[in-house]
This record gives C-alpha cells, sequence and structure tokens, in this order.
C-alpha cells in the first residue's frame, strides 16, 4: 500500500544557487534491462535513487540476476548487475504493472532465454500507450507472440537479424528491437528509429558490452548479431528531464540556477522555447548551465515532437509557466493523446488553460493563488510543484509517490535552492 504524502509548497521565494542533475532515468532502465544480456557483472554509474528504478531492480532480482548498490570513488551512485544465472523468464506481474518501461525487457530475455513472458504493463496515465510496434519488429526477428489471458508469451528458435521500419520513432520500440538484435544472427536496421539521447547512451552501454551498433541518434540504426558479450562499466548520461525542470523552475520564480552535470545540446529545444520567453540560458563551464528566469515570462507556442524536438517530458511543466505568462500561449501535444492532466489542477490555482484534444490554450493571468491539487502522473506532479513555487500562499500537490517515479529527491533539491517545499503527510481520498 502507497503511504499518502503530498508536496507542501509555500510560494513566493526566488531560486538560487546550484544544483546537481542527476543521472537520466530513462537511460538507465533500458540499460539495466540490458544487463539480462550478459552473464557478467556490469556497473552502471550516476544510477539516480528513483522508485522506477527500484522496480527494474527488483524485478531483476525476482528474475536471478544480484544487484548490488554502491558509490564510485567520487561518491556517484553505482548498481552493478550480475546476471550471470538467471532461473526464470517470466517477469513478475506486480512489478511488470507498476513501470511501463518494464515492457523492453522482452528483447533483452529474448536474446539471452529465447523466451519470455511478461503482462500488459503499467505506468503513467497520460493516455493509450500500445505496444503494437515493440511486439511487431520481435516478429520481424523471428518471435513468436502468444497474447492471451493479460499475458504475453513470446519465444523464438533463433533471433535473426532482418529490416525493420518503424512506423513511428518510438523510443522504447527503438531500444527494445536495439536489445533483442545485439545476439540476433546477421544484421539488423532499424530505419526510421528514435533518436533521444537515451538511444545513444544505450548504444555506447551495449558497445560496451561487446556489442556491434552503430548509428544512435541517427534514424538509421544498424546492428550486427555478435554472441561474444562481457562485463562493462558505464556511466549514464544526465538527466535531461530533470535539467529541463530546473530550467523552467528558475523561470518560473526569477530565481537564478546554476545547474551542474547537464549536457547543452540535449537541451537545446527547451533552452530556446525558454530564451523565447524571457529566461537568460548560458553555458558557465564544463557540463554546466547557468540560467536567469525574466521577472516576467513572454507567452510562447510550441508543439511536442520527437527529439530533437521539443520534448512531451518538459509540456507540463512549461504549461505551469505559461500560465503565468505575458499573453496567450498555445501548445500542442503531438506525442501523447492525453497528457493535459495538470491544466484543471491549474485552474484550481487560478490558471486560465482550455483545453481541446491535443491542443491547450493558456491566457497568462498576473498570479496564481495556493490550493490542494493533484498529482496524477509524473511530469504533471513537477509543473504542480513548480506552479506552488510562484503562486501566493500554500499550495499541496498530492500525490508524492507519482514525481518519485522519476526525479531524485526534488523536494531536498529544491530546498536547497531556497524554495520552501517540504513532505508532508496527506488524507486519503
Ligand atoms: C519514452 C520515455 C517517456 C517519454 C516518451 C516520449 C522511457 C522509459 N520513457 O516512453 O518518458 O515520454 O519516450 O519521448 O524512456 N507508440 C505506439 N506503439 C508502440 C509504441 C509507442 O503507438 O508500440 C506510441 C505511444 O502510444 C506514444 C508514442 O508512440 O503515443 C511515443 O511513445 P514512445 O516513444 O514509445 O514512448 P515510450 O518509449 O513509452
Amino acid at each position: 500500500m502507497e503511504r499518502l504524502e503530498g508536496y507542501e509548497v509555500i510560494g513566493g521565494t526566488k531560486i538560487r544557487g546550484t544544483v546537481r542533475i542527476s543521472g537520466a532515468k530513462n537511460a538507465v532502465l533500458p540499460m539495466l534491462a540490458a544487463t539480462l544480456l550478459v552473464d557478467r557483472p556490469c556497473e552502471i554509474i550516476d544510477a539516480p535513487d528513483l522508485r522506477d528504478v527500484t522496480v527494474m531492480t527488483q524485478i531483476l532480482e525476482r528474475l536471478g540476476a544480484k544487484v548490488v548498490v554502491g558509490r564510485d570513488q567520487e561518491g556517484k551512485r553505482t548498481l552493478t548487475v550480475d546476471a550471470g544465472d538467471l532461473w526464470t523468464h517470466e517477469v513478475p506481474d506486480s512489478l511488470m504493472r507498476q513501470m511501463r518501461s518494464s515492457i523492453f525487457l522482452m528483447g533483452p530475455l529474448l536474446g539471452r532465454m529465447g523466451k519470455v513472458r511478461v503482462s500488459y504493463p503499467g505506468g503513467c496515465a497520460i493516455g493509450p500507450r500500445p505496444i503494437d510496434l515493440h511486439l511487431s519488429s520481435l516478429q520481424a526477428l523471428g518471435v513468436r507472440i502468444e497474447e492471451r489471458g493479460g499475458y504475453i508469451d513470446a519465444s523464438t528458435g533463433g533471433l535473426r537479424g532482418t529490416e525493420i521500419h518503424l512506423d513511428f520513432p518510438s523510443v522504447g520500440a527503438t531500444e527494445n528491437t536495439m536489445m533483442a538484435a545485439v545476439t540476433a544472427r546477421g544484421i539488423t536496421v532499424i530505419r526510421n528509429a528514435a533518436k533521444e539521447p537515451e538511444i545513444v547512451d544505450l548504444q555506447n552501454f551495449l558497445n560496451a558490452v561487446g556489442a556491434k551498433i552503430r548509428g544512435a541518434g541517427l534514424d538509421v540504426i544498424r546492428i550486427e548479431g555478435t554472441h561474444s558479450l562481457g562485463g562493462a562499466r558505464h556511466q549514464a548520461i544526465p538527466d535531461r528531464i530533470e535539467t529541463g525542470t530546473f530550467m523552467a523552475a528558475a523561470c518560473i520564480t526569477g530565481g537564478e540556477v546554476l545547474m551542474d552535470n547537464c549536457i547543452q545540446e540535449h537541451v537545446e529545444a527547451a533552452i530556446a522555447k525558454l530564451q523565447e520567453a524571457g529566461a537568460e540560458i548560458e553555458e558557465a563551464g564544463d557540463h554546466q548551465l547557468h540560467v536567469a528566469g525574466p521577472s516576467r515570462v513572454r507567452a510562447v507556442d510550441f508543439k511536442t515532437l520527437p527529439y530533437p524536438g521539443f520534448p512531451t517530458d518538459m509540456q507540463p511543466q512549461v504549461m505551469s509557466l505559461m500560465t503565468l505568462g505575458l499573453g496567450t500561449s498555445v501548445i500542442t501535444e503531438t506525442i501523447f493523446e492525453n497528457r493535459f492532466n495538470q491544466a484543471e489542477e491549474l485552474k484550481r490555482m487560478g490558471a486560465n488553460v482550455k483545453t481541446e484534444g491535443r491542443t491547450a490554450v493558456i491566457k497568462g493571468v498576473n498570479r496564481l493563488f495556493g490550493a490542494t491539487v493533484a498529482a496524477s502522473d509524473l511530469r504533471s506532479g513537477a509543473a504542480l510543484v513548480l506552479a506552488g513555487l510562484a503562486a501566493e500562499g500554500r499550495t499541496v500537490v498530492e500525490g508524492c509517490h507519482h514525481i518519485d517515479r522519476g526525479y531524485e529527491g526534488l523536494e531536498s533539491k529544491l530546498s536547497l535552492l531556497g524554495a520552501r517545499v517540504r513532505r508532508i503527510p496527506v488524507n486519503g481520498s
């Protein structure tokens, strides 16, 4: 049973100071799945301490892997996975349902054991999230798939490399296919592949264990199958969505933040939009960005797109920012069907937001007021915390567990920057 906790935010403080960005959740999750391909220990450096990551390590343990949490010599959190002995190909139902990303356990388990059983995945409440592209790509690689009673049973007599054209550059389907193709016989080519930085990081990790992959970050990825895989150490890239969230936090409070451990190239779309809205953002040093928010942001329009376009995972946070913008902002969400969960809650805080289908129109108001609001998914939760930072008075964001899925110590990082945020127990409904 989930402990019911919320964030209490007392608004009105400009945040100031330095924050270290954690390793990327969306890079570490597929990498953890990929460790199942290898029967030697693999160490992932800068693995964030998050609920989704914990769920993934619990899945690996239930499959038979040993997972050790540690620190490297610089104090970065490490996860060492030894998947030398796997005793089952069945991914536990209860854990699978907690996290949609668990679907990409299929690729590595098929590569390693030739079979896998998973239930339909869970995850964020942001509209229907089909897995047809995952399944059709695996079928093209020679996997038989049977679906019954909420389970997917997949097996193969031997994966065979082939040409795969994705109808849409799905991040998860690209990763799943890459992982399945690592040990397939022959060459696999993925066309219209997703180009997100996490895919490049997965390629780097897989190549470190001995895979032969090139092209990640471009439309076409080419994988030459091999069985000579071994252990590796790999440092995950910084979390670009956490970086963007702190940039938006600096902007919404009119504050100034130095972000340490970030890669500018990965957040260019968010930087461009926030600069258009009036923020000053510049490189400050090695892997550092300095952000100064304007005294009042300007309304800007944007559309979410696959990378390198504006990321859907930053849309809710920038919507919060736009509620206080000078003018009217139009947001178009092209990636997910139902990703404006935060809009109704923002209205409770005094925002003027109208949504219809995939479009939201936000007329900037002069102030937001503290209220009790509910996070219903990870990024809408972060968006509501940001709104609370700028609102007058006290905001309670219920549903901390959604935020804990993807932000490492959000309240402590914000508190260190001077924000008044703390975790409090809240009543269940
Ligand atoms: C990943 C990220 C998530 C981010 C998303 C889009 C992880 C763990 N999660 O999710 O934070 O919001 O990319 O950048 O990395 N689709 C299909 N069929 C499929 C697969 C996807 O129709 O088989 C559709 C989805 O419903 C959605 C769109 O494609 O509308 C994008 O999904 P996808 O890129 O696969 O996102 P995820 O990998 O689930």
